[in-house]
């Protein structure tokens, strides 16, 4: 399974892709929001740093608009996959700039019958949104199994990016039903490390050891 990190914070990306974590990176409008930078700048920042694909998210409406954007994104380095939402205009865009032979990633994906469009359309990744759906009370991780069943029916190769994490469970979930890529904000990828058992046998570890009065250098 791929890990991307969903964030725009350049030191929170460097502090894991220095643990060769990183596969990817996903941005979106509201994560260069939060940056407070100009979307060209990070952009190239994150690309410099990463090797693999950095999604940056077209804004415009029409088609046309959406390519042309795409288009300027792309420019910024090899590795931009650029990001179209999951509407008609969204799909025509993903069309063209597939053809062109750029990596595009829909998303805002709600359903498995958004999801066979957009790998109609030759999309690289699909984002379906899991928490989004989860807060709406509905069952998010069930949009990752039908997408990922409809997917190997007919041997699609758009690859599920499991987005809008907001668990270490949805990872974990996310893995077992075979999504090939998860999106999730650095925090939750660093909390995957946490058990309470880890800490306490290391506590008892470290306390007997001192009783032995040893050190090993
Ligand atoms: C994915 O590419 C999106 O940027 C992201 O996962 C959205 O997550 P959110 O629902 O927590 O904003």
């Amino acid at each position: 399974m791929k890990f991307f990190v969903d964030t725009a914070d350049i030191a929170a990306i460097k502090e894991l892709n220095d643990l060769g974590m990183v596969d990817g990176v996903t941005t979106n409008p509201s994560l260069i929001l939060k940056s407070g930078r100009a979307i060209a700048e990070v952009t190239a920042e994150i690309c410099a740093l990463v090797e693999g694909p950095v999604s940056a998210e077209v804004v415009a409406e029409k088609a046309e608009d959406m390519i042309a954007e795409g288009r300027h994104l792309a420019k910024i380095a090899d590795n931009v996959c650029v990001k179209v939402p999951l509407t008609w205009d969204g799909l025509k865009a993903c069309r063209v700039l597939t053809d062109e032979g750029r990596k595009v990633n829909v998303t805002l994906c709600f359903s498995s019958a958004q999801a066979l469009l957009a790998a109609k359309a030759g999309a690289t990744f699909i984002s379906p949104f899991i928490g989004r759906l989860d807060d709406i009370h509905l069952e998010g991780m069930d949009l990752i199994s039908d997408i990922r069943e409809i997917y190997d029916n007919y041997g699609f190769e758009t690859e599920i990016l499991a987005a809008s994490i907001r668990t270490v469970n949805h990872i974990v979930d996310a893995a077992r039903i075979g999504a090939d890529v998860i999106t999730a904000p650095p925090s939750i990828i660093k909390s995957m490390i946490t058990h309470p058992l880890t800490d306490k046998g290391l506590a008892q570890f470290d306390a007997d050891w001192k009783q032995t009065g040893q050190k090993i250098l």
